[in-house]
Formats: C-alpha cells, sequence, structure tokens
C-alpha cells in the first residue's frame, strides 16, 4: 500500500466521492461505456466488479443488462473478467486477452472487434462507433484546478473524457505519485479537413501537456481505491528465444555494418508476449548503445534495456510489467520518470509518427505462410487468441517491419510456418523480416516464390520443412497461376489435419 496523503486536492470535486456501487448505479443496460486500462495497466478495479455485481444481481431477477465495452486494449481480471463472467459484455473492442472473455468471444456468446489501436480514438471522434455514454478512468490524482494526473496507462482516457456525457473516476492511491510529470497529453488531434501535422520529431519530445482535462460538470462519480495493476509474469527466456534474440541482433549488426541503421540503430518498437520481451532482454547483452524506443507498451525487458545504460529513453503508451518488475519501478520512480513519457495511445501508435521516426517493429505471430503473410490472431483461422492490438500501426509503418515466433507450437504439434495462413492480419508487403529459432528470413525486395524459397529453408522446423518444400514443389508444377503459386485444395488442409487429429504431422 503507498498511500501518500489526499489525491483528491480539487475542493469543488470532493463532494463527489462516494462508493463502488453507488457510482456503477450511474450505469445503464445497453449503453456504452469507456474504460480506461492497457494491458493490464491503468483500468479502473473497483466500478467494474460493482457493475459486475450488479448485473448479476439482475440476471437473477430475470432483468437483461449488458454494456457495451470501450477500452485502451487488454485489462485486468477486475474489469474484462468479471464483466465477461458475469455475461455482462454485448460488444468490445479493442485488443483483449483476458481467458473468459476470449472464450466468450469463441462461442460466440460476445461480439468483439480488434481495430488497430490507433484508430479507436479518431473513430470515436467521427461518430462510426456511435455515442458514448459513460467514461470510467483511473487516475493517480486529482488536481486543485480539477486537471487529472493519469495512472500507469493513458490508453484512449484523453478520447473517453471528451466524448462520454458522464464520467466516473477511480483515484487509485496504489499507483505512484511519482507518476505526475511523466505522461504527455497531445490535444492537437482534429478531423479532417483539419488535421494538422503532429510536432513529433524525435522519440523524446514532448508535445503536449502533463495532465488530462475534464469539465468537472460531467463528474457524477469518484470512487477512491488501493489497489495493484494486475500483469502477469512473463515466462522466462527459453533456449528457442534465446535463439530468436541472436539471429536478430545479428540482423541488425550486419545492417549497422552496411550503413542502412545507425548504431544506435533507430527507435525500436517492441510487441507484446514473451518472445518480443526476451528479444528486448537479449538486447541487453547485444553491442548497440544510446537506444530510443517508440512503442506501444514498456515491458520488463525495456526496463532492463534502460537500467543497462543501452537505452536511452522510452515512449509508450503503458506499462505491461510482471509484478516484480513493476514493484522495481515503483521502487525508483522518479528516476525512471526522467527517461520515460506515457502518451496517448492514438500518438504512441500513431502511423504519421511510426513513419518519421523510422521504428524497428519487432512483433509475435501465431503463424506465417511460405509468402510471408503473417496470421497474429486467430487460431486455425477462427479462434480469436487476442486480437491485432497495435502490430499492424506498427508493421505497416515501420522502417523494418520484423515478425518472430517458435517454428513449432504446442509441443511440435503445429507448425508455425504453414502452406497458406489461416487467417491474414499482415499481408506480405508489411512484412520485412521474419525470424524463428531456426533463422532470418531477409524478404525485403523479394518476389513471392524467391520469399517462399528463403522462408523454407531459414525459418520452418525441420520435421515440417520436407512437407512444406514438398507441397511448394507441387504447387509450382500444378498451380492456376505462377506469380504465388498454391493448390487451394490443400493449402488449408494442415489446419484440418491439427482439427481432426490434434497434430500437423502427417
Ligand atoms: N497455432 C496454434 N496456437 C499457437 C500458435 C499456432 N501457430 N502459435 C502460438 N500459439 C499459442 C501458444 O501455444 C499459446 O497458447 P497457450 O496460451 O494456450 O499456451 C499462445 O498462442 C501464445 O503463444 P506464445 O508462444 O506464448 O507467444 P507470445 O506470448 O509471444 O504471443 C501472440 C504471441 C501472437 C499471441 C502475441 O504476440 C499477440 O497477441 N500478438 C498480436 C498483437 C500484437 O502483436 N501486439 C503488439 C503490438 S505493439
Amino acid at each position: 500500500m503507498r498511500n501518500t496523503g489526499n489525491r483528491i486536492q480539487c475542493d469543488a470535486l470532493r463532494s463527489k466521492i462516494t462508493d463502488a456501487d453507488t457510482a456503477a448505479a450511474f450505469i445503464t443496460s445497453g449503453s456504452t461505456v469507456g474504460l480506461s486500462g492497457f494491458t493490464g495497466s491503468g483500468y479502473p478495479k473497483a466500478v467494474p466488479l460493482a457493475l459486475a455485481a450488479r448485473i448479476d444481481a439482475e440476471h437473477v431477477a430475470g432483468n437483461p443488462f449488458r454494456v457495451r465495452v470501450w477500452t485502451g486494449a487488454s485489462t485486468g481480471p477486475e474489469l474484462d473478467g468479471a464483466l465477461a463472467k458475469a455475461d455482462g459484455i454485448e460488444f468490445r473492442l479493442p485488443y483483449n486477452s483476458d481467458p473468459i472473455a476470449r472464450e466468450k468471444i469463441n462461442r460466440g456468446e460476445m461480439e468483439y472487434f480488434d481495430m488497430h489501436l490507433s484508430q479507436v480514438a479518431p473513430m470515436a471522434w467521427q461518430g462510426f462507433l456511435g455515442p458514448l455514454d459513460t467514461a470510467v478512468v483511473e487516475v493517480s490524482g486529482i488536481r486543485a484546478d480539477g486537471s487529472l494526473i493519469p495512472s500507469s496507462s493513458v490508453g484512449n482516457n484523453k478520447t473517453w473524457l471528451d466524448r462520454a456525457s458522464k464520467v466516473i473516476l477511480e483515484v487509485n492511491r496504489w499507483q505512484n505519485p511519482a507518476l505526475e510529470g511523466m505522461h504527455d497529453i497531445y490535444y492537437g488531434t482534429a478531423l479532417p479537413p483539419h488535421r494538422v501535422p503532429i510536432p513529433l520529431i524525435r522519440p523524446d519530445d514532448r508535445i503536449g501537456e502533463a495532465y488530462l482535462r475534464c469539465d468537472p460538470a460531467k463528474i457524477l462519480a469518484i470512487v477512491e481505491t488501493d489497489a495493484p495493476d494486475r500483469n502477469l509474469p512473463f515466462a522466462a527466456p527459453d533456449a528457442a528465444a534465446h535463439q530468436i534474440a541472436g539471429h536478430l541482433i545479428e540482423f541488425f549488426r550486419h545492417e549497422v555494418a552496411k550503413g542502412r541503421l545507425p548504431a544506435s540503430l533507430l527507435p525500436l518498437q517492441s510487441g507484446v508476449g514473451n518472445i518480443a520481451n526476451a528479444v528486448l532482454s537479449g538486447l541487453v547483452g547485444g553491442p548497440f548503445e544510446d537506444m530510443t524506443s517508440y512503442t506501444e507498451v514498456i515491458q520488463d525487458g525495456m526496463l532492463d534495456l534502460l537500467d543497462s545504460g543501452k537505452l536511452r529513453m522510452a515512449s509508450a503508451t503503458a506499462f505491461s510489467l510482471s509484478p516484480q518488475a513493476a514493484a522495481r519501478l515503483n521502487a525508483d520512480m522518479g528516476r525512471y520518470r526522467e527517461k520515460m513519457i506515457l502518451r496517448p495511445q492514438e500518438i504512441s501508435n500513431h502511423p504519421e509518427l511510426i513513419r518519421r521516426l523510422g521504428c524497428l517493429a519487432m512483433n509475435g505471430l501465431i503463424e506465417a505462410d511460405i509468402y510471408g503473410n503473417v496470421n497474429s490472431t486467430h487460431i486455425m483461422g477462427s479462434r480469436i487468441q487476442n486480437g491485432i492490438g497495435g502490430s499492424g500501426d506498427f508493421a505497416r509503418n515501420a522502417y523494418v517491419s520484423i515478425f518472430m515466433t517458435p517454428s513449432t507450437a504446442k509441443g511440435g504439434k503445429i507448425s508455425a510456418i504453414v502452406p497458406q495462413a489461416s487467417h491474414v492480419d499482415h499481408i506480405t508487403q508489411d512484412v520485412q523480416v521474419l525470424v524463428t529459432e531456426q533463422g532470418l528470413a531477409d524478404l525485403r525486395g523479394l518476389s513471392p516464390k524467391q520469399r517462399a524459397a528463403v522462408i523454407i529453408a531459414n525459418c520452418a522446423h525441420p520435421d515440417y520443412r520436407p512437407a512444406l518444400a514438398d507441397y511448394y514443389r507441387r504447387a509450382l508444377i500444378g498451380s492456376y497461376g505462377q506469380q504465388s503459386p498454391s493448390l487451394p485444395g490443400e493449402a488449408l488442409s494442415w489446419h484440418q489435419r491439427f482439427i481432426d487429429t490434434g497434430t500437423m504431422r502427417r
């Protein structure tokens, strides 16, 4: 518990302090609720639980009660988990990684759209998503002038506070007071034809304000909490993760030697998941100094890089830290604050900025096909794992777009390299480098057939390489066309075999 005095400095707003049940009563069935939260950081922790309890009670009484949920990205069990368990979510966007919500979605009991994270706020403004009734936003304090000190994620909070007709705030004393000053909230976005360039030239530029604005007349309730963020621990990097990191570092070294990358590289973007985290940790032992990052989340590996002195600064929209790393950060927040900036996700993931800065995008994948199309989201083409998150924002606009994965999944029963991806999130043009523990395929400037040859040879697992080579050889002979040779009747047979027999092996 990190109680550091009164977090609500605005006298006019003190009368709004209430309990979570009273606050949740402002949310009505069928309404749209915009909640804070991004990868287990900065999500409201009391009001969603109270809402879930109310939904349960309404269901017992025979009254249907469901809401539409908008967030920054994934959240914690007290939000997505509790609301999904209560069967209280009619529709959700964007990225979700909660296992209960995932099951509901895959059973067809909850509508879900995993849109590009940079597009959520603009689309909310454009009005395509419908009206936003209530914002429920966690902050770490309220200043005397009513401005809000953001907490451990910024996500879409600025937009939710601007767009919602009712606002409920959670002021979380667990959040470190030294977070104040770390954030950079840019208020210069507009819709066409009034859009102007975003004046961010370097990853460490501050272009906005340290606080969120909110019309006090919209604030109906303020709930005080003292509850930790809940992110999951990362798996310790295994041999495959170390090998992937090694291939990538060798690639960067080669690009520097060729004069295609500066010695300090370009701003790093690192995706979610264990492999992405392991690669960052791998860079601690690499030769690159004075690096920067312009990314979506700051995970454990990013903290390791900062601590090593090799990473000069990190810009993101949220922390995605294991409990151990969160404790490390909180113990020394004053020092880390000088090296970190948290921004709204429409800025952290903005295509204009990613393209200008020349980010090196490194993201995980579920499967890639022999032509380099990448599936980041759907297992066997139909079951959602998490969502596209920010991977599309970065992959399409990166200086080099890298995707990485172990070459097999589920103990070798699944090949991550398949004849044809069962779902495509990133088309081959957005995939420039593919890395598995087997090796790296530099696909830049290659035609589809050239891509197939190098992906099969460098990335596929030896257990599946002969079958892929055989498929490709027969496709070259029997295909309807020769640009991207395929055998449509067979291309997804590996997936069908897995569904039927539990393995892709013949
Ligand atoms: N077929 C079936 N299942 C597969 C698979 C495949 N080809 N590849 C991975 N999986 C399963 C794993 O077995 C694991 O399942 P489990 O939880 O039941 O054990 C799960 O997918 C996660 O895989 P894991 O190996 O732990 O990978 P990860 O933690 O590195 O995550 C993604 C990989 C693709 C799921 C993750 O990176 C993701 O959600 N990406 C999309 C969003 C994104 O890239 N965001 C970053 C933008 S900034």
